[in-house]
């Protein structure tokens, strides 16, 4: 693997997520395993991003949402859909940004030293695959901006998962 992560320094948001989404399509590509994928889109968003205590995915299994690749400290492993700002975005199917999670109603805190959140519901079709979560200690931490570059990221690892993203990986 000869996949090697720049720093990206700049405070422009939009070139920000542009240089990160060119990384992580590189990233993925030619690879189609859900949990590889997840794993990795994780690590690059991590070490990405300023600010952040916690990024990964929670995947639906058919009831309910279960913790997949992140990183960050341990955290809960099910969250019932409509619960928490994950299982809303789920349940709402739309992003979901939280300046304030003390203010967000049935919040779970699985890090107590989160402050703000963002989620980006993942969906196959029509058919809900999961969740994208990055939480930061800072309050107010993402704006529409961050919601739009994750909705972008998130499309990438969608993408990879792809059938035709096996077609092209083979050409
Ligand atoms: N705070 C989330 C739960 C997941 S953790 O932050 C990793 C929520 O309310 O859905």
């Amino acid at each position: 693997m000869s996949f090697e992560a720049k720093s990206i320094d700049t405070a422009d948001k939009t070139v920000f997520y542009a240089e990160l989404a060119q990384q992580a399509r590189g990233l993925l590509h030619g690879e189609r395993d859900r949990i590889a994928n997840a794993a990795n889109f994780a690590a690059l968003v991590w070490h990405a991003l300023p600010r952040i205590n916690w990024c990964g995915f929670y995947f639906f299994d058919g009831r309910e949402l279960v913790v997949g690749p992140f990183q960050g400290k341990p955290a809960c492993v099910r969250i019932a859909l409509g619960r928490g700002v994950c299982g809303t975005a789920a349940t709402t199917r739309e992003t979901q940004v939280v300046a304030d999670v003390n203010a967000f109603p049935g919040h779970i805190a699985c890090d107590a030293a989160s402050r703000s959140e963002v989620v980006v519901p993942l969906f196959v079709g029509d058919a809900l695959l999961g969740v994208w979560d990055v939480d930061s200690p800072e309050p107010g931490r993402f704006d529409d901006d961050d919601a739009r570059g994750m909705q972008a990221l998130c499309e990438i690892f969608l993408q990879s998962l792809s059938p035709s993203a096996q077609t092209e990986a083979a050409a």
